[in-house]
């Protein structure tokens, strides 16, 4: 069976652009490949978190991923800062990491213009740490949005250098396309993708309350109604439209494109079903997700199981690592 990973890092709570652009695929890998998930906590250090945010953060996510359906059993599903071989094969790797590639990077040039106060070596090396979590699964699939592109890249050359330094040991992992089933989920300020940092209101976060979905949902971007039939759709209404495609039954959609193309839309009545779809959708997810808030003795559990499975698989790369590389007992 082939192997699947990825991670996430643990800055705030999932929204729908996450669940249908990541989460939703996630699900359905776990029946067909060997999966690890994680939680990308090492990562998020770059930024300095305070201790307390840091470890609510993980919970979040963690009891998030849950929520969504990631099943501890199926998949592996873990912290990455539970997983110290992460950190000795990072260390390996970076000897044969560039500083000239590193800084060439899009993601640390991006980095050194936004936060030119704290330009770490964590943030410079970022690459090769990603590189550790996916090699040490040795993983074929990685399922990333098109930011991770580069970082992937980079994951392959390193993988490559090492095989070819030594010998053949890691495979090159392959970005894992969704082709077809790629949907973008579009924000509520009426352009753009959803996401946490395009500000309050413009994204739906799995665990809002129905009372803030409906006041998001209302609040969205629309326009002045169409002046002429059949008239093409301006980008914040195409927005609404696609959000509810995603969320509400196809006679739901089909009923107001038809009101929208005979110029009789009332976007109050559409905004309405769409908020209530939306509420409807993630009630079960929101349950969820304050139902294991609450059931810590459930996480310690989840988390422990993941972290030996990981490990399990990571000390076995680490070991032979060592031993390609000239590390051997006397
Ligand atoms: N860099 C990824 C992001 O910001 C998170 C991440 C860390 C990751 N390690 C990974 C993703 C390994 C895939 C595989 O989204």
């Amino acid at each position: 069976m082939e192997t699947v990973l990825s991670g996430i890092r643990p800055t705030g709570n999932l929204h729908l652009g996450n669940y249908f652009g990541a989460l939703r695929n996630f699900i359905r890998m776990q029946e067909e490949y060997n999966c690890y998930f994680f939680i990308a906590d090492y990562h998020s250090l770059t930024t300095h978190p305070t201790p307390h945010d840091l470890h609510g953060n993980v919970k979040q996510v963690l009891v998030e991923y849950l929520a969504c359906g990631l099943d501890p059993e199926k998949s592996t599903l873990y912290i990455q800062s539970d997983v110290p071989e992460t950190s000795e094969l990072y260390l390996l790797l970076n000897m044969n990491a560039y500083v000239g590639e590193l800084q060439r990077c899009t993601s640390f040039k991006e980095k050194i213009r936004k936060q030119p106060e704290n330009i770490n070596a964590g943030l410079l090396t970022y690459p090769t740490l990603m590189a550790a979590d996916i090699l040490i699964h040795r993983a074929n699939y990685v399922p990333v949005g098109k930011d991770q592109e580069q970082h992937l890249e980079m994951t392959r050359t390193f993988a490559r250098r090492f095989n070819r330094m030594y010998h053949e040991y890691f495979p090159e992992p392959e970005a894992f396309n969704f082709g077809k089933d790629l949907v973008k989920i579009p924000g509520l300020d009426g352009t753009g993708k959803m996401g946490k940092s395009e500000g309050e209101g413009n994204a739906i976060f799995l665990a809002d309350a129905p009372e803030v979905i409906r006041k998001k949902v209302m609040r969205a971007v629309t326009d002045a109604g169409p002046t002429k039939k059949h008239q093409r759709k301006p980008e914040p209404i195409r927005n609404l439209f696609q959000l509810m495609h995603v969320v509400s039954k196809p006679e739901t959609v089909q009923f107001f494109d038809d009101a929208y193309n005979n110029m009789a839309i009332r976007y109050g009545d559409m905004k309405k079903q769409l908020a209530e779809d939306m509420v409807a959708f993630t009630a079960p997810i929101r349950e969820k997700i304050l139902e294991l808030s609450a059931n810590d003795e459930y996480l310690h559990k989840v988390a422990k199981l993941g972290c030996e499975k990981a490990r399990a698989s990571a000390s076995k790369t680490v070991s032979d690592v060592r031993h390609i590389i000239g590390f051997r007992e006397f």
